[in-house]
C-alpha cells in the first residue's frame, strides 16, 4: 500500500555557500509522478519563489534537470517521486539558486526569471 502523502524537503540558497535555509512540502503521493512534475506542481501551486531548471527534453536525456535526490544525482524528470525526498542543487560551487546550478544560460523556472 502506497503512503498518501510525501515529505519534500529543498535545501534553498541564493548563492554558493550561503547557509540558506529548507524549504518542507507535504505533497500527495503520486507513484507514477517524476520528481519534476512535483516541483512544477509546487511552483504553480505553492512558491513561485522555487528556482529550478525547466523540463527540456523530458525524457532523462539532456541532463537539464540534474539535481540531488536524496543525495543521490538524479535527473527529475525521469526519477518517479518518492515517499521522503530531500533536493538539493547538483552541484553546490555553481549554485546560481535554490535547485539551479549554472549551465551556460538554460531557462530558469521560478524567482521571476523565465
Ligand atoms: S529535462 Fe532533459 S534530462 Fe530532464
Amino acid at each position: 500500500m502506497s503512503p498518501e502523502s510525501a515529505r519534500v524537503e529543498i535545501i534553498r540558497r541564493d548563492a554558493p555557500g550561503e547557509a540558506g535555509r529548507v524549504d518542507v512540502f507535504t505533497v500527495p503521493f503520486v507513484p507514477d509522478k517524476t520528481v519534476l512534475q512535483v516541483l512544477l506542481d509546487l511552483f504553480g501551486e505553492r512558491d513561485r519563489s522555487l528556482a529550478f531548471r525547466r523540463q527540456r527534453c523530458n525524457r532523462g536525456v539532456c541532463g537539464a534537470c540534474l539535481m540531488r535526490v536524496n543525495g543521490q544525482a538524479k535527473r527529475a524528470c525521469s526519477t518517479p517521486m518518492m515517499p521522503a525526498m530531500v533536493l538539493e542543487p547538483a552541484q553546490e560551487g555553481d549554485l546560481v539558486k535554490d535547485l539551479v546550478v549554472d549551465q551556460g544560460g538554460r531557462d530558469i523556472l521560478g524567482n521571476g526569471i523565465s
